[in-house]
């Protein structure tokens, strides 16, 4: 149902925060337990549809997963099928419109021996597949799409029915940086024969190779390059947690850092960087952030905020790192984000415009045209909605893809929002809301629960 939202000016932002378990990181904690053997306790696990979208899928394959509740964090406890312990569902798979569940799923069920049909939602149902269909039939799976053809090129999309083969290993390069297809090939590789071999126009970001090589599996990186082998059993270790989602955590960071008068401290965020993009810009655009080491800084044996203990959080940090982000109020200035830094921040691109939409100068955004394959086109649904506020945006294509330039306003005015059934669209724009001059109104914020159901609530507790 539609939830329309409306909002003012606001003054400050002040407090220190706690965010639910990083999406990406969960996502992948799920699978992997869930083909691990044994009982792994995931927590501080997000409880957003995309998430929840892979444990109704993984239920379904025979996973046995309960939700705890525990010291107030959200935990989930999954009983390991093993790698080939998963059964042939009754029925379809719906997997919602969760892009991250489909592509990696699919790397999963390549090595699965019977037949299963994954469908997806309206907006899932019109993104590109064949990126990722490609690799696991060169692996061996047999591959049923959904094809359509514009303009003499062919594209697939779901519903997409899979019986997985014979794998063999791969040698293969991936033509766009995606970490979902790097992802989906690294989960067949361990039921192929033989070693598989990825290669990365531009890193992305790690946390399967993090994830499989904690659960015993073996995967080597070196510069764009990641081998994996063919492995009998993953094991994990009997808790995991997921630190705080960093792409959460970039609408309160540029929040900080554009309105007057503002600190706010983020606890337990993921550190990992391959994520860090979003604070190495804002750095460069000149803000006031910070982020601390990822010691814990409890004395031993004791319970923080999230109730992890500090021999948990040592654990943790191993795996993936976490840590605190400090951002106070910035006079912010444009910059040019370089192709190669896209992967390390594609979804903080909506926030980053939003940002370079308060700053001095032009911000330019090199080669972000997978910008128009997310949730919805994010060039379209940005220009569109900063256009609203009188910022100037302009998209320039080049080199066969697409860069779009922002040049900062002296100030943001009010205006009619459209979310585009986009949860990054709406909760940037929202941002912007609060930096502009007057009222906003978006016609729906209902989209935000994809991601980060928490939103609105975590936003007011800092609004001053
Ligand atoms: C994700 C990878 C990115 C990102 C998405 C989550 C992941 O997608 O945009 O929100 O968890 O691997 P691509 O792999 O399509 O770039």
């Amino acid at each position: 149902m539609k939830s329309v939202f409306s909002l003012r000016h606001t003054g400050s932002a002040q407090g220190k925060i706690l965010l639910p378990g990083d999406k990406s990181i969960a996502h992948r904690f799920l699978l992997v337990s869930s083909l691990s053997r044994g009982t792994t306790v995931i927590e501080n696990f997000p409880a957003n549809k995309d998430c929840l979208a892979t444990l109704a899928a993984l239920r379904k394959l025979g996973a046995g997963i309960t939700r705890l509740k525990n010291n107030k964090i959200s935990a989930i406890k999954v009983s390991g099928k093993g790698l080939n312990g998963l059964n042939k569902p009754r029925g379809d798979v719906f997997v919602g419109d969760s892009g991250t569940t489909l592509r990696l799923l699919l790397g999963v069920l390549a090595g699965q021996p019977f037949r299963v049909k994954l469908t997806a939602g309206r907006s899932l149902s019109r993104r590109p597949m064949r990126r990722v269909t490609r690799p696991l039939r060169m692996m061996g799976a047999y591959i049923k799409t959904k094809i359509k053809s514009k303009k003499a090129k062919v594209e697939e999309y779901p519903p997409i029915t899979i019986k997985g083969g014979d794998l063999k290993g791969i040698t293969y390069r991936i033509p766009v940086a995606s970490a979902q297809v790097k992802s989906a090939i690294l989960l067949a590789g361990l039921y192929a024969s033989g070693e598989t071999e990825i290669t990365e126009s531009t890193k992305t970001r790690d946390h399967t190779e993090r994830v499989l090589r904690l659960a015993g599996a073996c995967v080597r990186t070196r510069k764009n390059k990641v081998r994996i082998r063919g492995i009998r059993e993953l094991i994990l270790p009997p808790r995991l947690f997921v630190p705080g989602d960093i792409s959460s955590a970039s609408f309160f960071m540029v929040l900080a850092a554009i309105l007057p008068d503002s600190k706010i401290i983020i606890k337990n965020v993921s550190l990992n960087p391959s994520r860090l993009g979003i604070v190495k810009v804002l750095k460069r655009m000149g803000a006031r952030i910070l982020t601390t080491n990822d010691q814990p800084r409890l004395p031993l044996g004791t319970r923080g905020g999230h109730g992890l203990t500090t021999n948990d959080q040592r654990l943790t940090t191993k795996y993936e790192p976490m840590g605190d982000i400090i951002v106070e109020s910035s006079k912010l200035r444009g910059v040019v984000i370089k192709k190669k830094e896209i992967p390390s921040l594609i979804d903080e691109l909506p926030i980053l415009m939003v940002a370079a939409s308060c700053a001095n100068k032009i911000t330019v955004f090199e080669g972000v045209s997978e910008l128009r394959v997310k949730e919805t086109d994010r060039i379209r649904s940005m220009s569109y909605n900063l256009k609203q506020m009188g910022v100037s945006v302009r998209v320039i294509r080049k080199n066969g893809g697409e860069d779009v330039v922002v040049e900062g306003a002296p100030e943001l005015k009010g205006a009619r929002i459209r979310s585009f059934n986009d949860h990054r669209t709406a909760m940037s724009m929202i941002v912007a809301g609060l930096a502009a001059g007057g009222k906003s109104v978006i016609d729906d914020v209902s989209c935000i629960d994809k991601s980060f159901p928490e939103f609105l609530p975590v936003l007011k507790s800092i609004i001053k």
